[in-house]
């Protein structure tokens, strides 16, 4: 993958950092894009070569501008949309400004990136949008962000429908439980329990994600061989209302 470019949203930590060490070892330049700036300094540093960061809030409209504007001038060959969060608590306790945070960063966001992406793709080139396995499972605790991660496969796999006669591959990444930060933004200084479930490293999940994105034939990938099972079996044998009372008892957000 000499000379081919990748940018990465949500570069700093956890699936985005791997993703940026794992298609750096591939030849990719890379471009990590996030808030901590002093990470994103360490990781192209450690990285070395011609990779680089831009610092950027992508819920801020001027943030997020620079980098609709990037990727129009520079020609990427692969857009990863990872920048992500969730809240777990119950939808009525969470203020107002938080739930459209939470909106803006993992649609609007990722809405607007895919858009410009799309709009100047080749032949060859790909996006991903990563996901969750809680957007095939409605999360009581954690409403507002299964809904969103709901959003991000649905739409994402008709893009994929859209593009593949371009030759411009689309994929939708859900991973299960994974161990990065992400459970510590979601459960907040609050005292819960971290959500039950196998947990996968990242390097698992990016691992199997650039698996298909070699093969770039699925739409959609659940990562990690446990989620799978639990997602065929939930979704093909259960009702809605037994999948939904299963999640709200083991959520962290419900308690
Ligand atoms: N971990 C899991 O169990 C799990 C499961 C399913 C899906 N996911 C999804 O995986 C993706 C990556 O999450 P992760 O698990 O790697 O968690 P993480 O370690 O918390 O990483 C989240 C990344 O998003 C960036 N980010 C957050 N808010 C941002 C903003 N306003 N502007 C720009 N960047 C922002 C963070 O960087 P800064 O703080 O530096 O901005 C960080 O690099 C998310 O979309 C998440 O929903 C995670």
């Amino acid at each position: 993958m000499k000379n081919h470019k990748a940018l990465i949203t949500g570069a700093s930590s956890g699936i985005g950092l791997v993703f940026a060490k794992e298609l750096a070892k591939e030849g990719y330049n890379v471009t990590c894009v996030a808030r901590h700036e002093e990470k994103l300094k360490e990781l192209v540093q450690e990285l070395g070569g011609e990779h680089r960061y831009i610092r950027a809030d992508l819920t801020d409209p001027k943030d997020l501008a620079k980098i609709r504007q990037d990727l129009a001038e520079t020609k990427y060959q692969l857009l990863i949309n990872n920048a992500g969060y969730g809240i777990y608590e119950k939808f009525n306790k969470i203020p107002l400004d938080k739930i459209n945070n939470l909106i803006q960063l993992n649609i609007s966001t990722l809405v607007q990136l895919s858009h410009e992406f799309i709009k100047n793709a080749a032949a060859g080139d790909a996006l991903i949008n990563v996901s969750s396995v809680l957007s095939l499972l409605p999360y009581p605790g954690g409403a507002v962000y299964s809904g969103t991660k709901a959003f991000v496969t649905n739409f994402t796999e008709a893009l994929w429908y859209e593009c593949k006669d371009k030759d411009i591959y689309v994929m939708a990444l859900l991973p299960g439980v994974t161990d990065t930060n992400f459970h510590r933004v979601a459960i907040g200084t609050r005292n819960k329990s971290d959500p039950s479930g196998p947990s996968y490293p990242p390097e698992v999940v990016v691992k199997e994600a650039l698996r298909c994105l070699k093969k770039r034939s699925c739409p959609s990938i659940i990562s990690g061989p446990r989620y799978r099972f639990l997602a065929a079996i939930t979704t093909r044998l259960l009702s809605r209302k037994r999948i939904i009372e299963i999640m709200g008892k083991d959520s962290p957000g419900m308690h």
